[in-house]
């Protein structure tokens, strides 16, 4: 699948950016005032107590900021931060080693922790619920079973799929924090505190003009900001203006209200070729020749989430906001 400028997924250029655009402390961090106020009111009751913070599960679509919170708990509660992810623990021996050398109070982070395979998954419970490690010695009629102490610490698990978690998992975790998509207003500070760190001076206009195309997402209006900032300094502005902004987006390909290309194919494969639907999802798959699951995991939910499309029981519709969006004639009944 090809890398979309407007994915909220973690690709390989965003890295160190976001390493060096990080906040360290929830003063710093905009927005997701719900979340940031509870985390503030748990993470001051555990320091009076002089205990660990409870087990924090952060889910939320791709791009919000869940790692970054993640190091923030840490942060704020002065622990070490050690992150690892689902996928990257294969064993029930590599979580053991993990959780043996952690220091009391540390926060381990779990990205993609719906993605632990089970046998990790269970040595997880006893872990969080008693910071014990039941580990067995030796095989067949000679194996037994050992508990070791861990030092108390705070598991902080985030997923993108809070659905896929097992119920024994989810329940054991004491914060649940569910992030949500930025307002525009959040979206255009991050952008001009971004333009900071960057040490380039952003037209408010053009700030906001990012902002709106971002879907909600800060990763994405970093990722459109640093390259906006290319054009706008190879054509020797002084500060990023509007103008170029837009210039720069329609380059790129990310529309008014953030749409890309693959979008447009969807929406306007409906609007053409079935009158604006209801059609099926199998039936878009052939005509715009991309897989069903892609279409309905990927590219779908921001624009349901957006009010572009509709899902009805005869299949996927297209609304009033899209034909205005196209500047397009709703076909008669
Ligand atoms: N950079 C990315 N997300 C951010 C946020 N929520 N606050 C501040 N800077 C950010």
């Amino acid at each position: 699948m090809e890398e979309r400028m407007i994915s909220g997924e973690l690709q390989e250029d965003d890295q160190s950016l976001e390493l060096s655009l990080r906040p360290n402390n929830l003063d710093q961090y905009i927005g997701q005032d719900k979340a940031k106020g509870n985390l503030r009111i748990f993470i001051e009751a555990a320091k009076m107590r002089n205990e660990p913070l409870d087990h924090v599960l952060l889910y939320g679509p791709p791009g919000l900021g869940k790692t970054t919170l993640a190091s923030i708990i840490a942060n704020e509660m002065g622990v070490q931060f050690r992150t690892t992810s689902g996928p990257a623990i294969e064993r029930a021996g590599d979580l053991a080693a993990i959780l043996s050398s952690l220091e009391a109070g540390d926060v381990l982070f779990i990205d993609e922790i719906h993605r632990l395979p089970r046998a990790v998954e269970e040595i997880l419970y006893p872990a969080m619920e008693d910071f014990c490690l039941d580990i067995v010695i030796g095989s067949g009629s000679s194996a037994r079973s050992v508990r070791l102490d861990l030092p108390p610490f705070t598991l902080v698990g985030a997923t993108t799929r809070a659905g896929l978690l097992t119920a024994p998992l989810r329940d054991r975790f004491g914060v649940l924090s569910r992030l949500e998509y930025y307002e525009t207003k959040d979206l255009c500070a991050i952008v001009e505190r971004t333009s900071d760190i960057f040490l380039v001076d952003i037209d408010k206009d053009a700030a906001a003009e990012i902002a709106r195309r971002s879907r909600g997402t800060p990763r994405i209006a970093n990722r459109l900001l640093k390259r906006v900032r290319d054009i706008s300094q190879v054509k020797g502005e002084k500060q990023i203006s509007k103008e170029t902004t837009r210039t720069a987006l329609e380059m790129l390909q990310v529309d008014a209200a953030g749409l890309d290309h693959i979008d447009h194919k969807l929406l306007l494969g409906i609007i053409d070729g079935f009158r604006g639907g209801p059609v099926g999802l199998d039936t878009i798959s052939a005509t715009i020749g991309e897989e069903s699951q892609t279409i309905e995991d990927v590219y779908e939910p921001f624009l349901l989430q957006t009010g572009f499309i509709q899902r009805t029981p005869r299949g996927r519709q297209v609304t009033m906001k899209a034909y205005e969006h196209f500047n397009r004639e709703v076909p008669e009944a």
